[in-house]
């Protein structure tokens, strides 16, 4: 699955942007990646609860967001209950993972974890049990555009076993610099959704983007 990012897009035809990836079966995307920042827990500020609830009366892609926020347990639902598909939050920043994958399961959404480039995954393997979506960042989350991180590969060859052999149940995603040169080796080491922001809206044609990225992926 291919997940274009909208924070390389251009935020004020959003509408449009999105519909540029919204087209014929193939250059469609899978899920539309949100990245909300409060400037708190990263060092940027994007958009959050109203702007997300107004792109999802735009498509029906399903809406796919990506909190890098302070207190997820307390914010996270509202973005579950306006229709999001999956609302993922960070491990680093969450409470209560556990309650609070409860409650956007009960809110109708998938729950999504997310590990910072530093933070190992084998902690948390008794939380993910309660997590439909595993989100490896494979950047420093706050900024598009920055440099594929490698060795987080590693953590996404573990987390593949682990679904591979029932361990888990998870939809394995990954962020952040990931284009035509990198999509190939974490397409390998078992990833299942990959976000692309400035791959695909960097790109003169975004659905072309998604299509090429998703053929490259798996040939
Ligand atoms: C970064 C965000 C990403 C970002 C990826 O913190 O979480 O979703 O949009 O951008 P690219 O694909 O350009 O690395
Ligand atoms: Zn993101």
């Amino acid at each position: 699955m291919i997940a274009p990012s909208i924070l390389s897009a251009d935020f004020a035809r959003l509408a449009d942007e999105i519909a540029a990836v919204d087209g014929e079966p193939g250059r469609r995307a899978d899920w539309l990646h949100v990245d909300v920042m409060d400037a708190h827990f990263v060092p940027n500020l994007t958009l959050g609860l109203p702007v997300v609830e107004s792109l999802l009366k735009v498509t029906d892609i399903p809406v796919d967001c990506h909190l890098m926020i302070e207190d997820p347990d307390r914010w996270a639902i509202g973005y579950a209950e306006a229709g999001s598909y999956n609302v993922t939050v960070h491990v680093e920043a969450a409470k209560d993972p556990i309650a609070l994958a409860k409650n956007l399961r009960s809110a109708g959404a998938k729950a999504g974890l997310s590990i910072k480039p530093g933070t190992p995954l084998e902690p948390y393997v008794d939380v993910l049990k309660h997590y439909d979506t595993l989100l490896v960042m494979s950047v420093e989350p706050g900024f598009g555009g920055q440099k594929f991180i490698a060795d987080v590969l590693d953590k996404v060859r573990k987390a593949r076993e682990m679904v591979d052999t029932g361990h888990l149940n998870l939809v394995v995603e990954i962020d952040g610099g990931i284009n035509a040169d990198t999509i190939e080796q974490a397409a390998e080491a078992g990833v299942d959704c990959f976000v692309a922001g400035s791959a695909v809206y960097g790109a003169e044609d975004p659905s072309r983007a998604v299509e090429a990225l998703r053929a490259t992926a798996a040939p």
